[in-house]
């Protein structure tokens, strides 16, 4: 094997595949007051950013990298476009596969079954939308990753990066009282959880985008109170509350950057 290849595979073997999570994580993320803030936000930023969304009269090509069970990836497909679902993990993209058959999209499907870092080497062409959400803070190189959605990007098509935030992070840890952690700069050893394992510092993916032809169009924190709140059953009990004042202030300084994740459309300028 080359060098190249054999660093490729070390990195592989350091990033975290959601094989033995899958069930996990569609129990604890999608229907929770967490997950539900989260889709509720992606939604009124697309709709308030990319002008063919919900009124095309051609689907456009989106590729959702890391896409999981395929939540989002069907409300896309709901309004007419062409879907391409990449993830790492085999359990991810079935139980994906199923809930595109149930929800009756599988036509407008194509499902594949790799990591981002190989994506260059498929030549899957360019795509009009090219969304990754959640995925940055499972892996060992956030900047070659960053590079990787880049280059799929067509001119003037647009990228959703949504990614765990560390600043954010940090913040929580503080307000929960877990100095022991934060003064151990936020390490854990090694577990099996849905706790991300390199939380993305902002400044690192600012200085990644930097450097390519895009054009910010948004900032949005996801979850700048929800996870902040005293009391954790006004969460759900005032629900509607929370979220019209989450999607009120999430797009404002300081709000947006205190977002457990943070959420970036951008435009491509080329
Ligand atoms: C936290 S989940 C996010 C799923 C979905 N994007 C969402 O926002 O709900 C992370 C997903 O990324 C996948 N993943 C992790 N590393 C990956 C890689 N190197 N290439 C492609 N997918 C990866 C995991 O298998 C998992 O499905």
């Amino acid at each position: 094997m080359s060098n190249k290849g054999k660093n490729y595979k070390d990195k592989l073997a350091r990033d975290r595949s959601f094989n033995s999570i899958s069930q996990k994580f569609k129990k604890n993320i999608y229907g929770t007051p967490k997950g539900k803030i989260r889709e509720a936000v992606l939604k009124r930023d697309f709709s308030q950013h990319i002008p063919w969304l919900e009124n095309t009269t051609s689907p456009k090509r989106i590729i959702d990298i890391g896409g999981g069970q395929g939540q989002l990836a069907i409300y896309l497909a709901s309004l007419g476009h062409e879907i391409t679902l990449v993830d790492i993990s085999e359990d991810m993209l079935k139980i994906a596969k199923e809930h595109v058959k149930q929800a009756g999209f599988s036509a407008q499907f194509k499902f594949i079954h790799a990591p981002l870092q190989a994506l260059s080497e498929l030549k899957l062409g360019t795509f009009d939308f090219v969304l990754c959400h959640a995925v940055l803070e499972w892996l060992v190189d956030q900047v070659e990753a960053i590079t990787v959605l880049t280059k799929l990007v067509n001119d003037s098509g647009y990228l959703s990066l949504m990614y765990f935030n560390k600043d954010a992070h940090l913040f929580a840890n503080m307000v929960y009282g877990n100095f022991d952690y934060v003064n151990q700069g936020l390490h854990v050893k090694q577990k099996v959880g849905l706790s991300p394992n390199h939380p993305v510092e902002p400044e690192v993916v600012d200085n990644a985008l930097s450097c390519e032809n895009f054009e910010r169009i948004c900032k949005t924190g996801v979850r700048c109170f929800h996870d902040y709140l005293r009391e954790l059953e006004k969460g759900k009990a005032q629900f509607d509350d929370l979220l019209e004042l989450e999607l009120k202030y999430n797009q404002q300084e300081p709000y947006a950057s205190l977002g457990r994740y943070t959420h970036l459309l951008l435009q491509a300028n080329y």
